[in-house]
């Protein structure tokens, strides 16, 4: 990470250090899989995500986190994803369980989101992968698919809103937590479609 990044975006860099290993095994556990060796591996690439974009969608429907997060309803993906299953023939996995909002604090709810959001930043690449089984964003990848105005734009605003939130030393640890949570989770869900 730049030093540019380290000054104007501390919470992010720190957010970005703490996960950096985790972030890396869950990677490593997916490429693993050969996602995008044939259209059955990256169904159940796609079912993994289906399972991990409904645990948090409660978290994208948050009246509270939209006040921090203007366009927060419009970055959920819930939508593109089911259709992606429909075109390539899978139903909606039946194990799907969703967060308890209540259970968290906002902070904490902020690192879960900062692992979803980020997560469209690796989708860039994977993107450029999925097009070896004729898929896009048309069809059957749209939620690997950049926003309308460009990921980087996006990004960018998530970080500065993260940025701008006023929060006590305790809830800054809530969003560390918050993010670790999240990527414990999204290895147990990766686990219960590879078991
Ligand atoms: C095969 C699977 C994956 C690959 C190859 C991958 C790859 C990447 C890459 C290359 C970046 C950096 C992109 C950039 O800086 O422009 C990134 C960022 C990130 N990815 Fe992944 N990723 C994968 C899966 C995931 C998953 C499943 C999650 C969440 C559950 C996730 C969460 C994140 C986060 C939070 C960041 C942002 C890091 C930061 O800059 O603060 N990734 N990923």
């Amino acid at each position: 990470m730049s030093s540019i990044t380290q000054v104007n975006y501390p919470r992010m860099s720190e957010l970005k250090r703490t996960t950096a290993e985790v972030h890396d095994n869950l990677d490593n556990k997916i490429m693993a899989q050969s996602p995008f060796a044939s259209k059955e591996n990256y169904g159940d690439f796609l079912r993994f995500q289906y399972l991990l974009l409904k645990h948090v969608e409660p978290i994208y429907q948050s009246e509270q986190l939209i006040v921090f997060f203007s366009d927060l309803a419009q970055r959920n993906r819930c939508t593109d994803i089911v259709l992606d299953l429909h075109d390539i023939g899978m139903k909606t996995h039946n194990l799907e369980q969703q967060i308890d909002i209540n259970s968290l604090t906002i902070a904490q709810a902020v690192g879960w989101l900062y692992v979803i959001e980020g997560s469209k930043l690796g989708a860039a690449m994977l993107a450029k992968e999925v097009t070896q089984l004729d898929l896009n964003a048309e069809f059957g990848a749209r939620f690997l698919a950049g926003p309308g105005n460009g990921r980087g734009s996006q990004w960018r605003g998530f970080m500065q809103a993260v940025e701008a939130l006023n929060l006590t030393n305790d809830e800054e640890q809530q969003l560390y937590q918050g993010a670790k949570q999240a990527f414990a989770t999204a290895h147990q869900l990766l686990d219960v479609v590879y078991q």
